[in-house]
């Protein structure tokens, strides 16, 4: 069985361009990889941060991801910051990773542009520790949304530095994208994401999701009610490709192409598909609050699992690298 790797940042509720740009391949692969997944405080401190919410950020997101559908026995759900060694094998990375390299990241180059005030080195070491993470446990297969593909590029890149410069003891990891790989805003603009405030969270009520929907932008060429739409210019319609079965999708291409449906009949299909996804999420949620306990005893001895395979490879790094002391050989 092939070792699969991913990560996700502790900073609040998940929304569905995280499900349908990533969290849905998880759940459908965790049954065919030794799965990892890794809530990555240690990322999640490289921008601004209120440490006293830190912790049930942790938790919360433990549980979004077991109402998604990660399942306890199959995927080693854990906190990065709970196994030193990711932390250890990002030092030694440091010493084979070009600094070019991480000047030119995408999301380096926004992260900093946006916290001007906070430009501080774990930014820009942040993907040398996403490749720590990967490698720590010599994962070949990275389920990610497209923006984390530059990341996994130069993971590859370091391995093949590290195993150049030492002797081969990492793979070269591949992404793993869905057919939704970015899912744009509910803004019709970028993509989804927490710091844009344009997301579609997977526990919001129908009714604050119908708000939203209501005063979403459609195809912009339909002023009124009786212009006909094109369905690949509307963001609602992007929004139905993840959630709409394939006959009533193409009904909604007809009525829209011809004036037959109207924008408000077509957003209110959505919101009706999409509660099809999120109902049993959001029921599934209210049940795990009620779990606290066992889910921190499944997070604590996760973690301890995590420590003793990733030790092995620091380990081996440390042989590889001449840090291994000559009294333990
Ligand atoms: P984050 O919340 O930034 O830690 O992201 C968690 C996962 O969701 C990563 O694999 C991201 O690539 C993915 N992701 C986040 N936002 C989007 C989006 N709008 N479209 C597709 N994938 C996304
Ligand atoms: N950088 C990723 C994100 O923002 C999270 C992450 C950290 C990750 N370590 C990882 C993803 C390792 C995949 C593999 O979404």
């Amino acid at each position: 069985m092939k070792t699969l790797f991913t990560g996700i940042q502790p900073t609040g509720n998940l929304h569905i361009g995280n499900y349908f740009g990533a969290v849905k391949n998880w759940i459908t692969m965790q049954y065919d990889y030794k799965t990892y997944v890794c809530i990555v405080d240690l990322h999640a401190i490289t921008i601004a941060y209120d440490p006293g919410d830190m912790q049930e950020k942790i938790f919360n997101l433990a549980l979004n991801l077991y109402a998604c559908g990660i399942d306890k026995e199959k995927t080693t759900l854990f906190v990065q910051s709970e196994v030193p060694g990711h932390a250890d094998l990002t030092w030694m990375f440091n010493t084979v990773t070009p600094l070019g390299e991480l000047e030119r990241m995408t999301q380096f180059k926004d992260k900093s542009r946006h916290n001007n005030k906070n430009v501080n080195v774990g930014l820009l070491d942040y993907p040398v520790l996403q490749a720590a993470d990967i490698l720590i446990y010599k994962a070949e297969v990275v389920p990610v949304g497209e923006d984390q593909v530059q990341h996994i590029e130069l993971t590859r890149e370091i391995a093949r530095h590290f195993n150049s410069r030492y002797g081969k003891i990492f793979p070269e990891c591949e992404a793993y994208l869905t057919e939704t790989p970015r899912v744009m805003g509910i803004d019709g603009e970028t993509k989804m994401s927490k710091s844009r405030n344009n997301t579609i969270g997977l526990l919001e009520s129908r009714e604050d999701v119908w708000k939203k929907l209501a005063g979403a932008k459609t195809d912009p060429a339909r002023i009124r009610r009786n212009d006909p739409g094109n369905p690949a210019k509307c963001n609602i319609f992007s929004y139905h490709k993840l959630v709409t079965l394939k006959e009533e999708k193409k009904e909604i291409v007809h009525g829209c192409k011809t004036a037959k449906i109207g924008c408000v009949d077509c957003k209110k299909k959505l919101l009706k598909n999409l509660f099809q996804v999120l109902d049993p999420i959001q029921d599934r949620y209210g049940k795990l609050i009620l779990e606290k306990k066992a889910i921190i005893e499944i997070l604590e001895s996760n973690a301890a699992k995590c420590r003793q395979t990733a030790g092995n490879t620091i380990v081996e790094a440390k042989e590889k690298m001449g840090l291994k002391p000559i009294w333990k050989i």
